[in-house]
């Protein structure tokens, strides 16, 4: 191989592709594992002129298919944000190994259907709790409070009790349309722009 058109990262030598690869091995990777650097991106989301932005856990990832998936409680503004612009764009980095990754896409939205009956079913109880508070997220309260009732917070709240959580469980799928790939490096930073849309991967100017 001609070792010009690759980086070096580690005493590794990486072609565009084996980068691409490497990518998806780290978003697989950061949804297995809750310590990974990339199980909480950053997630961002457009509504008219406002950008919002926030915290995600990233529960899946699927190379073949190039998506990601993220779970939500269906009466928050982000789901309401993609309902009308499905345009979003996730950011991880693992400062340990100076990686970041700006992924945009489009959202497709799981609700009350096979997926996210299946991801429910392997949700836990304290998960389940995110989506059983009987007022809307981001509802303005006299009070600081979780929102759960006292009978929800109690440590002997069933698992029974918990599946009507299942109303508010959402699922977002993000269809990936490209991914820049940027390694900071003291010798000099190289980055990398995998385009899914126009399906080529170029190196590219950090
Ligand atoms: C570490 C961490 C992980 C989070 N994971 C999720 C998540 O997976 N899904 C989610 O809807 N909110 C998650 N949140 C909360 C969001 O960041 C956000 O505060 C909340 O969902 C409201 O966002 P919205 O008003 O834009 O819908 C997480 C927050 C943190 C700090």
């Amino acid at each position: 191989m001609d070792n010009t058109t690759c980086v070096h990262i580690n005493d590794k030598y990486f072609s565009l592709s084996d980068l691409e690869m490497d990518c998806w091995d780290r978003l697989v990777q950061g949804a297995k594992k809750s310590r990974s650097p990339f199980h909480t991106p950053c997630v961002a989301t457009q509504l008219k002129e406002e950008v919002s932005m926030r915290t995600v856990v990233l529960r899946n990832a699927f190379p073949a298919e190039k998506s990601l998936h993220f779970h939500t409680d269906i009466r928050s503004m982000k789901w309401q944000e993609l309902r009308v612009n499905p345009s979003i764009s996730a950011l991880f980095y693992d400062a340990s190994e100076r990686i970041q990754l700006r992924i945009k896409g489009t959202a497709e939205l799981h609700h009350s259907n096979q997926i996210t009956n299946e991801a429910w079913q392997k949700t836990t109880l304290s998960s389940r709790r995110c989506y059983l508070s009987p007022s809307s997220p981001s509802s303005f309260t006299d009070l600081p409070t979780s929102g759960l009732t006292e009978q929800i917070e109690q440590e002997n709240f069933s698992i029974e009790a918990s599946e009507v959580g299942l109303l508010n469980f959402g699922i977002v799928s993000i269809h990936v349309q490209s991914i820049d790939w940027l390694w900071l490096n003291h010798a000099g930073h190289r980055r990398a722009f995998f385009d899914y849309v126009q399906g080529e991967n170029q190196w590219m100017i950090p």
